[in-house]
């Protein structure tokens, strides 16, 4: 079958004296693909290309991201413009939808979001189960995957309710994520409020108390709204394609996004922005030597990476980096707030751009290099920093996951591999088996 961005022209490939045509297909900002589906059938070879370095796994139409200028759009709109002009429940809407709502549309959503805050009481029982320093990643995909049991009908036809229950999710996450600081702390629970807008009822949950009320600091939540959109889609990463793995075998979207979720957690994903903020810290109480970790990075016998700096796809500026970096100063100027550590990321910023290392490998300060200094200064804690992540990403991960369940192409999501263990042998029984030495099979 000719997929539908066919571009007319084949590469073609020659194997053993023998020349196959391979389809060239072109995605609507001109990007191009080598299309191999049918390699294995028509040659018997198939690709090999650890953490798919160089494929595509799908055909998508949520976010473009061009890593050698430091594109990055989302259904066609630029984030510096949507990280200005909108809320995080537009940008929500626009990725799951597909286009900008309507004043009266996006009034609908946020009304859904609001009649959708609370989670079941049983599932507040949770919480008091889980040992005092559990990570809150773990909770968060312990009980995002546990909604499949409270709102099952998810697993009846999700396309016919997607809106309701994507909706639900982003709303329940919300509420989540609160409690489990407020758990964590020991604190009594704040329920969601009706009257308030997404990022100030999360903010109210997390920071109301009844001793003393909190106060709803209209910069704070534009900053919140902000660097939620900035979270809010990345195409194919890992965590995005974990969605979708799962989601290929057509369990629900609960599990699927519980699953992206542990992804997220990996330091070198979402994990990576509590990692700065402790690397921040190491380097502040050394007396600000960062020049000793831009050598431990750059020095190949040390598995020391500076964390927030690179990415597998932006090899120039990541534009998310730069508008995170701004609003980290503004947040800062607004909150009153002196923070060292800005002033250290900034300097090991100014010395790494001009490093040959990091010049060569076009390492640059990526998404995670400045949240976390912004997250401090509103007062969440850096255990807190990855769940946040997970909060803005949610809309992407749906709208990628409705996507991917609604493709005509959709397969499983199973890949091959290279057998290079032992050939076949006989079977020994366990009489005549002897203790040895047993050296892991030695892959390359
Ligand atoms: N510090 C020092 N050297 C680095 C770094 C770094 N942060 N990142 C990459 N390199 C080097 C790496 O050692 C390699 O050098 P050489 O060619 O001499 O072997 C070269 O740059 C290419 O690196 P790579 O590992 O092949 O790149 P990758 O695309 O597989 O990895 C990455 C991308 C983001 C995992 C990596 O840059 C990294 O570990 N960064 C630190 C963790 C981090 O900040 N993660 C957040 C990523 S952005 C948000 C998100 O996705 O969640």
């Amino acid at each position: 079958m000719k997929d539908k961005f066919f571009t007319g022209k084949n590469a073609e490939l020659t194997i053993e004296g023998k020349t196959y045509p391979l389809p060239i297909i072109e995605g609507t900002e001109g990007e191009r693909a080598i299309d191999i589906r049918d390699l294995r059938k028509d040659t018997g070879y198939i690709t090999l290309d650890s953490g798919y370095m160089n494929t595509g796994s799908c055909a998508s139409g949520i976010t473009y991201l061009e890593g050698s200028q430091g594109i990055l759009n989302y259904r066609g709109y630029a984030i510096e413009e949507l990280a200005e002009n909108c809320s995080f429940v537009e940008v929500a809407y626009l990725l799951l939808h597909g286009y900008l709502p309507t004043y009266d549309e996006l009034r609908h959503f946020s009304y859904l979001l609001g009649r959708f805050a609370l989670i079941h009481e049983d599932m507040i029982h949770f919480f008091d189960h889980f040992p005092p320093n559990a990570a809150p990643m773990a909770i968060l995909s312990s009980m995002v995957n546990s909604l499949s049991n409270f709102y099952p009908e998810m697993t009846e036809n999700p396309l016919e309710d997607i809106d309701i229950i994507a909706t639900r999710l982003i709303s329940k996450v919300r509420t989540i994520a609160a409690f489990t600081y407020k758990k964590s702390m020991g604190w009594p629970l704040v329920y969601p409020r009706h009257d308030l807008t997404y990022c100030a009822n999360f903010l109210n949950m997390m920071f109301d108390s009844p001793v003393k009320p909190y106060e709803i600091n209209p910069d704070v939540v534009s900053a919140l709204n902000k660097i939620l959109i900035l979270h809010a889609d990345h195409e194919q990463n890992c965590s995005t394609s974990a969605v979708r793995l799962v989601g290929s075998a057509r369990v629900n979207l609960y599990a699927s996004i519980s699953a992206g979720i542990s992804a997220l957690w990996g330091p070198l994903h979402g994990g990576a922005n509590q990692a700065v903020v402790a690397m921040l810290e190491d380097i502040y109480a050394s007396d600000g030597d960062y020049e000793k970790y831009i050598k431990k990075a750059k020095d190949p016998n040390d598995p020391f990476r500076l964390v927030g700096f690179g990415h597998r796809v932006y090899k120039s500026h990541d534009p998310r980096s730069r508008i995170i970096k701004k609003a980290c100063d503004e947040v800062l100027v607004t909150l009153k707030v002196s923070d060292p550590l800005l002033d250290i990321a900034k300097e090991l910023e100014e010395v790494a751009l001009n490093d040959e290392y990091f010049l060569e490998r076009g390492l640059y300060p990526n998404v995670d290099f400045y949240s976390g200094i912004i997250y401090r200064a509103i007062g969440i804690p850096s255990n807190m920093f990855t769940v946040m992540f997970a909060l803005g990403r949610l809309p992407g991960w749906i709208a990628h996951w409705k996507e991917m369940w609604d493709d005509p192409n959709w397969r499983i999501s199973r890949p091959r591999q290279v057998y290079v263990g032992p050939e076949h042998r006989p079977f020994i029984p366990m009489e005549d088996r002897v203790e040895e030495d047993h050296e892991e099979p030695d892959i390359y």
